[in-house]
């Protein structure tokens, strides 16, 4: 019998409520499909840093190494906010094992849930037909380039008071945007093939060398696929416009953060969407949705997109197409029959249709 080793990372808030269920759903795929799935544990976030005092703890990256798959909840949380760079922050184990793993493509698919169509906030004739791929450059630009932040010479602060000064640097070098143009390319040719490529070319020089190797790319090695270029901030707005246009989305680390939160609200809710980070070896999966402190341990947490993130995993680590193809069956046939979270119910919800955490796995498990 095929087994696989899965590393599970439940990190913070809600993140150990909404992992047991997509833990639930692996086993219900695993008996059904004949596949079984081991799993190991470890830390992540701000319970790594009260346990360890690190974010990332050099056991949690080697753990998620020797796996086949990384499962992640979410990290972070008000206890370890904090402005002092001195300081460790829960956001820094999410950076550290990308980085760590090498996972510098992010895709986060952005479909509608007809059911769900009424929890937008954009008009139905908008959404109608939203299906689009938000590919997410993942270990590069701002979010890993020099940074520094220091006293500037005496004078420069408010009234003559010595003045801080800080810098972030956005960085690419060509490789960077190579691997990633191809990761977009080879999606597109599998769904609608046509991709929009995301920069800030009017201003950046990091986004003029970013067009420029797309563009190599494209007509080197996939003339076939229908290429745009969008400004930033024009995409921000046609994003919300006119959304069922857009099939495959590239864009750096920063832009893509930005756009696919805005992407995922297109659906309504944040607490539906799933995402995968592939590199050359182990991927990590984990909802894009964060750890939620807010209604941690309250049993009502939306796990529908750790489940999906669940999707994700059986679809591009285990190549399980079928199995992938069940999960969302089942999340679907679940929220036909009109089953919900408290996030994702609205007015026109019978109260006795709102479930919680652990009745929302199930319902998707019987489904199964
Ligand atoms: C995301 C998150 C992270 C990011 C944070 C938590 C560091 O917002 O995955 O989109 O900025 O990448
Ligand atoms: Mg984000």
């Amino acid at each position: 019998m095929t087994s696989y080793k899965i590393c599970l990372l439940p990190g913070d808030g809600i993140g150990p409520e909404i992992i047991a269920e997509g833990v639930k759903v692996l086993d219900a795929v695993g008996s059904k499909h004949g596949v079984t799935f081991e799993y190991t544990e470890a830390a992540i976030g701000g319970c790594a840093i009260d346990e360890y005092g690190t974010a990332l703890p050099e056991s949690t990256l080697e753990a998620a190494k020797a796996a086949d798959a990384v499962l992640l909840a979410a990290v972070g949380g008000p206890k370890w906010d904090t402005t002092d760079s001195e300081k460790p922050r829960p956001e820094q184990g999410l950076l550290g094992i990308r980085k760590g793993l090498e996972l510098y493509t992010n895709l986060r698919p952005v479909q509608i849930f007809q059911a769900l169509s009424s929890a937008s906030t954009l008009r139905p004739e908008v959404i109608d037909g939203v299906d689009l791929m938000m590919v997410r450059e993942l270990t590069g630009g701002v979010y890993f380039g020099l940074r520094e932040r220091f006293y500037d010479e005496p004078g420069a602060g408010v009234d003559g008071a010595p003045g801080q000064r800080a810098y972030d640097t956005m960085e690419y070098r060509e490789y960077e945007i190579d691997r990633i143009a191809r990761q977009a390319f080879e999606a597109a040719r599998k769904r609608r093939n046509k991709v929009t490529s995301v920069d800030k070319a009017n201003v950046l020089e990091s986004s003029r060398l970013w067009r420029e190797v797309i563009h190599a790319i494209h007509d080197a090695d996939y003339p076939d696929v229908e290429l745009e270029d969008i400004l930033v901030d024009n995409c921000a707005m046609q994003l919300i416009t006119r959304p069922a246009d857009f099939d495959v989305m590239v864009t750096e680390n920063m832009f893509g953060d930005i756009l696919s939160d805005e992407a995922a609200q297109i659906t309504g809710s944040l607490g539906m969407l799933a995402s995968a980070s592939l590199g050359d070896g182990t991927a990590l999966y984990e909802p894009s949705h964060g750890s939620a402190p807010d209604i941690a341990g309250r049993g009502i947490a939306n796990p529908l997109a750790q489940i999906l993130s669940v999707e994700m995993m059986l679809r591009y680590s285990f190549n399980m197409q079928e199995a992938a193809n069940d999960v969302r069956a089942s999340v679907t046939s679940v929220l036909d029959a009109g089953w919900r979270t408290g996030d994702i119910a609205d007015a026109a919800t019978p109260k006795d249709k709102i479930v919680g955490t652990v009745a929302m796995g199930d319902l998707v498990v019987e489904s199964l």
